[in-house]
């Protein structure tokens, strides 16, 4: 007789670990199937972002940001270091650490939510059943479900033009691997992940050049947040092309040579690595049987209404392998939904309220609209903004760069956007994304008391500016 579950997910990175844990925690008997592999063929609960991408980028951009600020700004505060020494094998190694600890404590959270934990490749068939086919060769065996829940994820889109090769040529997995500093990195696509990876890799001594198809730097950004930030990554020294279409490979004397068009004319520039992060799709080889009935749109996303359910009773999807975008937090917001819903609970995701952030330094991040999607709504708004440089903490911080920049609406001051360029935006967001869940006003802002000196009174002057009321700055 076949194993029955009241769950059964399918994926467990931040989509699908968490759905597991909660439909547990709503008293369901549940397993979470999951097929991630390591390089040395080893695996780890967490999918993507734990293994291969929040986590270990995190890891390494907070390192070498220390060794760049080490280099470039510590004489500023009296402090002299003599020759630093750059040990790379450390830095990974500590990254690998933190990696292993949060995977590992996916098993533990496991155990005590007692969430059956399958390692193999899970395939949903018609009637709710799951065909489980367990990593270390035992049978393939067919489970049973009243529910089950798809969190296959995505994986990095490869360019004809350059294919990854594994070795000179990678994906942001293989450029989080880097054994030693490459001295000419090419990056295509100037996107989250080329301008984060770009920047660890610069901090730490390479010469970068990103070649970005579009001509907008930053285009899903703020327009003001992103002209800042490319003032800033280009005096980091990273040399940001746009425009750019790149034609093909040459390998050269040592790396390889990408051909690329550059304002009508062709160009050639020599790389000893080239990471292409040209966006991610979704993930779902091996995930559907030909008769569930669950469909996939025309970009290869599983279909699924704003609840996450796909057109077939029982089955949901959520994360990456579903529209919207494609960031941890979303995918968890939708996996403890979908897991609640399966429990008739009364469950959302707010679509309007998931916040952004470009862990670079300084760091970009914002909520809700940019000023140009509120202007071509029709709807009539104000905006403030307030620059770090007037900011009492960033000054002592040595990290004036940037801005708070904050979108309302005329008529009842409903707040609808907040972009972030300078220091910590990914942790000054939050309170914004808070604002914004409760449908504040920017008045609901300036009448909040803000700690001094503290890097947040610059979202609290950027709301007083939206009425022109900033006391700090020139109100125009
Ligand atoms: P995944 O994390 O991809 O997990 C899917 C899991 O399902 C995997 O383990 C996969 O092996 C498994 N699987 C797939 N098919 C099957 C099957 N048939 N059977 C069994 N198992 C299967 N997002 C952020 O919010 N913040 C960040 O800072 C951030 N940094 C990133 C950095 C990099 C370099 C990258 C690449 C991504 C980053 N992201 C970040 C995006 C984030 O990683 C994803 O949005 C997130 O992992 C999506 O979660 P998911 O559960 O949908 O999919
Ligand atoms: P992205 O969509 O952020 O950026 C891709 C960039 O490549 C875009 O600027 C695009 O115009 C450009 N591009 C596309 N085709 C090109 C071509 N042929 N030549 C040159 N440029 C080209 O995708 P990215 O950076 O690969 O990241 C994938 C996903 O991972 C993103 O959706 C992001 O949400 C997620 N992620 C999130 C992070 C975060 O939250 N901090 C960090 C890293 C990744």
């Amino acid at each position: 007789m076949s194993k029955k579950y009241d769950v059964i997910v399918i994926g467990g990175g931040p989509g699908g670990y968490p759905a597991a844990i909660r439909a547990a925690q709503n008293g369901m008997n549940v397993a979470c199937i999951d097929a991630w592999e390591n390089y040395d063929g080893s695996h780890a609960f967490g999918g993507t972002c734990l293994n291969a991408g929040c986590i270990p980028s995190k890891a390494l951009l907070e390192s070498s940001e220390l060794w760049h600020r080490a280099e470039h700004e510590f004489a500023a505060h009296g402090i002299g270091t003599g020759k630093l020494k750059l040990d790379l094998a450390a830095m990974q190694k500590r990254k690998a650490g933190i990696v292993q600890q949060l995977t590992g404590g996916i098993g533990a959270l496991f155990k005590s939510n007692k969430v059956t934990g399958l390692v193999g490749h899970g395939k949903l068939l018609a009637g709710r059943k799951v065909e489980f086919t367990p990593k270390d060769g035992g049978d393939t065996q067919t489970l049973e479900a009243d529910h089950v829940v798809l969190a296959s994820g995505s994986a990095p889109v490869e360019l004809g033009a350059v294919p990854f090769d594994g070795e000179t040529i990678v994906d942001s997995w293989g450029a989080l691997e880097f054994e030693s500093v490459p001295k000419r990195l090419g990056v295509i696509g100037a996107g989250v992940i080329g301008l984060e990876l770009g920047s660890v890799w610069s901090r730490l001594g390479a010469e970068v050049v990103m070649l970005e198809a579009m001509e907008d730097f930053l285009w899903m950004a703020d327009h003001d947040i992103a002209k800042a930030a490319q003032r800033q990554f280009k005096k980091q020294g990273l040399d940001i092309r746009l425009g750019t279409k790149v034609t093909g490979t040459e390998s050269g004397k040592s790396g390889v040579t990408l051909v690329f068009e550059e304002k009508g004319e062709e160009q050639r520039l020599e790389f000893d690595k080239v990471i292409v992060s040209v966006g991610r799709r979704p993930y779902t080889e091996g995930l559907l049987a030909d008769d569930t009935g669950v469909e996939l749109d025309e970009k290869g996303f599983v279909k699924v209404d704003e609840e996450c359910r796909t057109g077939v009773s029982g089955i949901y999807a959520v994360g990456d392998c579903v529209r919207g975008p494609m960031l941890a937090h979303k995918a968890t917001e939708e996996g403890v939904m979908a897991a609640d819903l399966i429990a008739g609970k009364v469950a959302e995701v707010n679509y309007n309220a998931i916040p952004s952030v470009i862990y670079t330094a300084p760091e970009v991040a914002w909520v809700g609209r940019t000023e140009a999607e509120v202007k071509e709504s029709g709807r009539p708004y104000k905006t403030g903004s307030f620059q770090f440089a007037a900011n009492g903490r960033a000054k002592a911080m040595e990290q004036t760069a940037g801005l708070v920049k904050m979108v309302s609406a005329s008529d009842d001051d409903e707040l609808l956007g907040v972009h972030i360029v300078g220091p910590m935006a990914g942790e000054l967001i939050g309170e914004l994304v808070l604002a914004m869940e409760f449908s504040a006003s920017t008045e609901d802002i300036q009448r909040t008391v803000h700690a001094h000196p503290t890097l947040s009174e610059s979202v609290h002057e950027a709301a007083l500016a939206v009425d022109g009321r900033a006391i700090h700055a020139i109100n125009r």
